[in-house]
């Protein structure tokens, strides 16, 4: 199949979808293979390096989608490049398809098929596509790490002769795969480290990291985890119980990441003005969940707010396109582990839909929109 790796031109977007060592096997593999100049630029793969793997290099996005068979892409999200695909043919990325729904109806007009990287099931066949956790893995890194640098003290005990320094105390709210890697790296850092979720598994997971987990453990806690492994949205009283518990525990926090999501709605409320108010001046709290609505109350988008006592709520965005090269050879590395389930014996382009991983991410076929979630 021809195979096409776009530049991905979406605001910050560092990252790029195939690196040379995957675009390497795929042309081993008797596929051709057509990078966007620079593609990989932002992410420190050099044209060069895509050529010496087989790759041929074209001038834009549109020059290679239009004769690819399958278009890669981290967001995938511009629908005028959809027009100028051929029909038939598939596109890859983060689509966003629940805020980005016009996206799908677009590819279904062109004839494109659409596989949204975020719809890969959570299921142990499908662990090496998971672009989500590989991704998320490597932001909870970044996210401790970043907090670190903008925290004006340190993280571990010093005992020196000038005196001693006290350890960082960090809490993270929220311990799925980008909190708990937030809290290994804590943990490494030498931090004081506790932790919550609302999912019983996740208590097991934070204590074998080494940290604390504080949680309101009642009947609704035991019922938390979806089938899928995800969260529930917790009632009204649990937020009220769970915020009692928390409040005290944040006052006495230096550094809290706040990573809560819930699949498909708008991200918990977790901390209060009034909370981040009992705070000492010079912590930190990095809101992972602000793209979606945010954790924390007072965090913007993108920026780095100080409050009047002196706390900075972080909102940066994009936390893996800040690591864009490791990002990308996982990334990449997971599309590589996908591309089998659209390859026919022949190497030609040949989604299997009778596999229920293509039929989880795809969101069109033949025209039309398919995915249950969109209909
Ligand atoms: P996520 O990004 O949807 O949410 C992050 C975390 O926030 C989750 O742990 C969730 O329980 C927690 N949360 C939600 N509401 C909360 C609240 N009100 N207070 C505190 N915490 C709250 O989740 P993520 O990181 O994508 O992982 C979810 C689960 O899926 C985990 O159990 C993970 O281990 C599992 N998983 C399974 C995989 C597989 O089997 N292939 C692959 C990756 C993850």
């Amino acid at each position: 199949m021809k195979i096409a790796v776009l530049k991905d031109a979406g605001g910050d977007e560092a990252r790029v979808a195939a690196t040379p060592e995957t675009v390497g096997g795929y042309v081993k593999s008797g596929h051709q293979v057509n990078v966007v100049r620079g593609a990989g630029a932002s992410a420190h793969f050099s044209d060069d390096d895509y050529k010496a793997a087989g790759a041929s290099l074209v001038a834009s996005n549109s020059a290679a989608a239009k004769s690819a068979d399958l278009v890669m892409s981290v967001s995938g999200a511009d629908k005028k490049l959809l027009s100028v695909m051929k029909k038939g043919s598939g596109i890859t990325g983060l689509l966003n398809p629940t805020d980005n729904p016009d996206y799908a109806a677009a590819a279904a007009k062109a004839g494109v098929t659409a596989y949204a990287l975020e719809y890969v099931p959570r299921i142990s066949r499908a662990q090496s596509m998971d672009v989500l956790s590989s991704q998320s893995n490597l932001s909870g890194y970044r996210a401790m790490v970043e907090a670190g640098t903008i925290y004006g003290r340190a993280f571990p005990m010093m005992m020196t002769a000038a005196g001693t320094v006290a350890p960082a105390k960090v809490f993270v709210m929220g311990a799925g795969v980008a909190g708990l890697q937030a809290i290994a790296t804590a943990r490494r850092l030498g931090a004081v480290t506790t932790a919550t979720d609302v999912r019983p598994a996740a208590k097991e997971q934070v204590g074998s990291l080494g940290a604390k987990f504080i949680a309101v453990e009642n009947e609704e806690f035991k019922e938390a985890e979806t089938a899928g492994g995800y969260a529930k949205q917790m009632s009204a009283e649990y937020q009220k119980l769970q915020a009692e518990l928390t409040a005290a525990h944040i006052a006495k926090q230096d550094i809290v990441i706040t990573t809560a999501l819930i699949p498909g709605r708008p991200a918990p409320r977790l901390i209060d003005k009034r909370m981040v108010a009992a705070m000492r001046a010079g912590s930190v709290i990095v809101d992972m969940a602000v793209e979606r609505g945010g954790n924390v109350e007072g965090a913007k988008p993108g920026q780095i707010v100080e409050t009047k006592n002196g706390v900075k709520i972080v909102g940066l965005l994009n936390w893996p396109s800040r690591m864009a090269s490791d990002a990308s050879n996982m990334f990449a590395r997971n599309l590589r582990n996908l591309l089998p389930l659209m390859t026919a014996e022949d190497g030609s382009y040949a989604p299997d839909w009778d596999d229920e991983i293509i039929q989880a991410c795809a969101l069109t076929r033949d025209g039309k929109v398919v995915h249950e979630r969109l209909k």
